[in-house]
């Protein structure tokens, strides 16, 4: 089956669009990446974006909603046209969709209990709609509904693909927040670990926003932070952030490590007279410091770490890994066969495929879940598979 799977992160940087031939069935799926189309956003829309998440109105939302679902459409079209593959051909869309609200720590309301909650938006009747194609949408939801924290989900698929027999892997995802799987030797999903350990690109993001008056959002290649020194009082300060010292299961967001939080750290690196080059340095060393701390709860350390996501492109990130994690090999995804960049929007295809072969692809030792469950909400499309779902 040809399945596309689409990725909006928390970085708002754009949405990625993986075309993939997945076959089998049950947990031992043969997943080949045929194509990728990464769609940047347009400065305003990911400018709104942030501002939807930050402190969004109810109307912003809805807007917000039913333009993503357009954006996300496109892309969709997108990548089938570049990959010359044709509507018809593309049975199924997953699509995560943009996070705009994420509040995994229960509250509890009276008559009903611990109530979680998650908020992802582009509108999948849209996409179904301008597509014709089945699609998928909604995956945090129903793991939340069993008292899961609804992601990280991408570990899934992380086993899946780069499970080993005879040695422990460990695979890290550099996006707006990292995140960590711990996949022990042997193969069993049951035993994976997995979490975000903080922020990631989010802060550097953030940081050369406000230190460059908005005129440079990423720090390419980490050009910025390859001329900064490391703040050891400033890395002392951010690695004291109660939520890097909480077990997991756990899952995070802007919520967090938005907006305020890095109007703290400003006032710290204020503080302490830092440039903005000192401030990025001291940033890429945090974030690998809080990957590699991640041992902290993990048995044993692994043979090797595989990294994908955007900042497998920052070289002094890079170079603070190859550091920390000296002598266990460091690899990015696209020097194992796979995509750095389109893995993850690679991952929503193959749980959408594994939503309608009815399999359930949750792992509750890494979301908190009670049991296992069928992820996802399906809205049919116009043709093909989607005739099964007329009763
Ligand atoms: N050339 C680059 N140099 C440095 N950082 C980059 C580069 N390209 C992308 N990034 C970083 O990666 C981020 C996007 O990564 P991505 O994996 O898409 O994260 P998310 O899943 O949160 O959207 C960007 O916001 C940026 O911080
Ligand atoms: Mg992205």
């Amino acid at each position: 089956m040809i399945v596309v799977g689409l990725m909006s992160g928390t970085s708002a940087d754009g949405v990625d669009a993986a075309v993939v031939d997945i076959r089998g069935t049950g947990h031992r799926l043969a997943i080949k990446l045929l194509g990728h189309y990464g769609h940047s956003y347009s400065p305003r829309l990911r400018q709104h974006i942030l501002h939807v998440a930050e402190r969004g109105t109810v109307a912003e939302v809805c807007h917000l909603n039913a333009w993503l679902g357009e954006v996300f459409a496109k892309a969709v079209q997108t990548a089938m046209t570049r990959n010359r593959v044709s509507p018809k051909q593309v049975k199924l869309i997953g699509s995560h969709g943009q996070t705009v609200h994420h509040l995994p720590v229960p509250k509890t309301e009276s008559g009903v209990g611990r109530i979680r909650s998650t908020l992802q938006i582009g509108d999948p009747a849209v996409i179904a709609e301008r597509t014709g194609i089945m699609t998928v949408s909604d995956f945090r939801a129903r793991d939340l509904a069993v008292g899961g924290e609804g992601a990280p989900l991408v570990p899934y698929a992380h086993f899946l693909v780069f499970r080993q027999k005879t040695a422990t892997r460990w695979v890290v995802n550099l996006g707006g927040i990292a995140n960590v799987t711990v996949i022990p030797r042997g193969e069993r999903l049951a035993s994976v670990q997995a979490f975000d350990t903080g922020p990631c690109n989010m802060l550097l993001d953030a940081l050369v926003t406000l230190g460059t008056n908005g005129r440079t959002t990423i720090d390419r290649g980490g050009r910025f932070a390859q001329r900064g020194h490391v703040h050891s009082g400033l890395l002392r300060w951010l690695l004291g952030h109660p939520y890097l010292h909480r077990p997991p299961p756990k899952s995070t967001g802007r919520e967090l490590f938005g907006e305020s939080y890095v109007k703290k750290v400003l006032v710290q690196a204020r503080q302490r007279h830092l440039s903005l080059n000192d401030l990025l340095a001291t940033g890429c060393q945090f974030i690998a410091h809080t990957i590699r701390d991640a041992q902290q709860w993990m048995a044993q350390m692994p043979a090797d770490v595989v990294f994908g996501g955007g900042g497998v492109r920052n070289i002094r990130l890079w170079s603070e890994l190859l550091k920390i994690f000296d002598p266990i090999p460091v690899r990015r995804m696209d020097d194992c066969g796979s995509s750095s960049q389109a893995f993850e929007s690679q991952a929503f295809a193959v749980l959408a495929y594994q939503t309608i072969q009815g399999v359930c692809a949750n792992v509750p030792r890494v979301t908190g879940a009670r049991h296992p469950v069928i992820l996802g909400s399906v809205t049919p499309g116009t043709s093909g598979t989607s005739k099964k779902w007329v009763l």
